[in-house]
């Protein structure tokens, strides 16, 4: 199974920026990358990402994500985004249960199982993000906390859950420079993995990501370990040369 490294710019950009950021990207991009790379872009930028898709050859492998979707197929819903019309601007993922969405958004275990079947509905990967805040993982409840908030997904999408893409991101890790160490990442991980094996024979196919301050110096040791597969990455994304390194560093 490849590795998959996927950027999340949560909101930034401009086009101007995009543009020079998926240059500078197309430039360090190997023809053949032994891992798959994707973007998670605001969805007002999904054109432009695929349009410059076509103009720049090297960028055909990158895949395309949004960073949330509708649980709704579609109708009276002002603001929302479905599935549908992600697939129609290209999406092959999409972010769902991020936790700046369960924080800001008041999104729920359930919400977040919906919006995963919708995407599953239409054919795009969703990347379902699970974490524990602070607190809880002071309060020894780290394993109860993501085994509660895959358990929804689970249950919600039956054995189509081989078809996600599992993001794990301790909630105080997210842009703030702090990481667990490789081996508390690997354990929450390998509770994840056993979860997915007691609800699917084909839970081998089944990424499990990190997610929270990954960069281009602490990749290497995080991806090194047995259930990391892969790494979701905000702030580091951003910045062509560290997301590059990130790549690299998924190769080995
Ligand atoms: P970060 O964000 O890499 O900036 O910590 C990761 C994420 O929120 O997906």
């Amino acid at each position: 199974m490849k590795k998959l490294i996927a950027g999340n710019w949560k909101m930034n950009g401009s086009l101007a920026a995009n543009e020079s950021l998926l240059h500078a990207l197309a430039e360090g991009l190997a023809d053949e990358a032994a891992s798959e790379i994707a973007i998670c872009v605001p969805a007002v930028y999904l054109a432009q990402v695929q349009s410059l898709k076509k103009t720049v050859a090297r960028l055909a492998p990158l895949g395309v994500g949004a960073q949330d979707v509708s649980a709704q197929l579609e109708g009276a819903y002002t603001g929302e985004i479905s599935a549908r019309m992600l697939l129609d601007m290209g999406c092959r993922y999409v972010i769902v249960g991020h936790s700046e969405r369960r924080q800001y958004h008041a999104e729920t275990d359930v919400l977040v199982a919906e919006k995963t079947r919708a995407a599953l509905g239409v054919g795009i990967t969703p990347i379902v993000c699970v974490g524990e805040t602070l607190m809880e993982r002071e309060a020894g409840y780290t394993e109860e906390v993501v085994k509660r908030q895959l358990a929804a997904v689970v249950h919600a999408n039956g054995h189509c859950i081989s078809e996600i893409v599992v993001a794990y991101e301790p909630v105080w890790a997210i842009g703030t420079g702090k990481t667990p160490s490789p081996e508390d990442a690997q354990s929450v991980h390998a509770v994840l993995r056993a979860q997915l094996k007691a609800a699917t024979d084909q839970f081998s196919r089944v990424r499990i990501l990190y997610g929270g301050s990954m960069n281009a110096t602490n990749a290497s040791a995080l991806l090194a370990q047995p259930d990391i597969d892969g790494g979701l990455i905000g702030g580091a994304s951003l910045k062509s040369v560290d997301f590059l390194k990130i790549i690299a560093a998924a190769q080995v």
